[in-house]
């Protein structure tokens, strides 16, 4: 294939979700600069491809990703990591406009536990273990852990994770609401890709502008927020797909959504 650290395929009925896995078994999937080019490379051909309606990101069972590249990472200067602006694409995992669910089996440790926030559902296997442990390496998470997970879970769960290090199994991230759902090991991403599936069969257009709103709420005030989600509303209701989706109610049918 074309890649040399994930595999990209399309399943789900009609190829409807975009499967990315991440692919690096010897590193435990750490998110070296080429593995993370790669995941933007996959997302922007899924984004551009109308037949995906979601997409679901995994790595292994025995690892999600175990964070950033350490080894890639330890000699950058202050200097390097600011002119690069070190980490910049990774935010292209943010911009999708589709779906995202990820898959979570095993480590999904600092930037993997950051990748993994970057996605719009997080479903984990039993045995999953969440954590950010840049402290422990004299850093702190940097691409949206201290940000992410503090809206995700509020300050005190927070502090104590960034703090301490400490991984979090996949049990406690449920109850802290961090994680949708866990799965058995062996049946989490067939799981994630019949929710993904589901998703993809709505209006393309209402799943967006859904997550745009709820994306909204993370960025404003309760009234800008509700104002906002008026208006997208209001917004639906000059497309085709509202017109079939409420008919096909109304005729006791399923709706056949053509994203128009
Ligand atoms: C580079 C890594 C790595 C990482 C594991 N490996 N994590 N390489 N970067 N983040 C490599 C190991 O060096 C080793 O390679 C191989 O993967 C297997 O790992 P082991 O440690 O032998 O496995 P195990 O004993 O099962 O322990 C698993 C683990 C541990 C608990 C997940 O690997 C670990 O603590 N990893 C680092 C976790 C971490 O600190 N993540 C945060 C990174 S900082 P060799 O060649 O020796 O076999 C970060 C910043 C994000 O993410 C924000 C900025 C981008």
């Amino acid at each position: 294939g074309i890649y040399e650290y994930i595999n990209v395929t399309k399943t789900g009925s009609n190829g409807s979700v975009g499967l990315i896995q991440l692919n690096r078994p010897k590193a435990l999937n750490a998110l070296c600069n080429g593995l993370v080019n790669e995941v933007g490379q996959a997302l922007d051909i899924l984004e551009a491809d109308s037949s995906v309606g979601a997409i679901v990101i995994t790595g292994s069972e025995k690892a999600f990703a175990a964070g950033a590249d350490i080894k890639e990472m330890a000699n950058k200067t202050y200097s390097e990591t600011y002119s690069e602006n070190f980490t910049q694409n990774w935010a292209r995992v943010s911009t999708v406009r589709k779906p995202v669910l990820a898959a979570v089996n095993g480590f999904a440790l600092g930037g993997g536990c950051e990748l993994a926030m970057m996605c719009d559902i997080i479903y984990a296997g039993e045995t999953a273990k969440f954590g950010q442990p840049e402290i422990l390496l004299g850093v702190l998470p940097g691409v949206g852990g201290t940000q992410r997970l503090t809206r995700a879970i509020g300050k005190s769960k927070a502090m104590e994770i960034v703090l301490t290090g400490n991984q979090v199994p996949a049990q406690e991230a449920e109850k802290m609401g961090l994680v949708s759902k866990i799965f058995p090991v062996d049946q989490l991403v067939n799981e994630t890709v019949k929710i993904a599936e589901k998703i993809a069969s709505n209006s393309q257009l209402a799943n967006a502008a859904a997550k745009e709103c709820v994306n909204v709420a993370f960025e404003t005030t309760l009234t800008e927020g509700l104002h906002f989600e008026k208006r997208m509303f209001h917004g639906c209701f000059a497309t085709k797909d509202q017109k079939e989706g409420m008919a096909a109610f109304i005729e006791k049918r399923k709706a056949n959504f053509t994203n128009e």
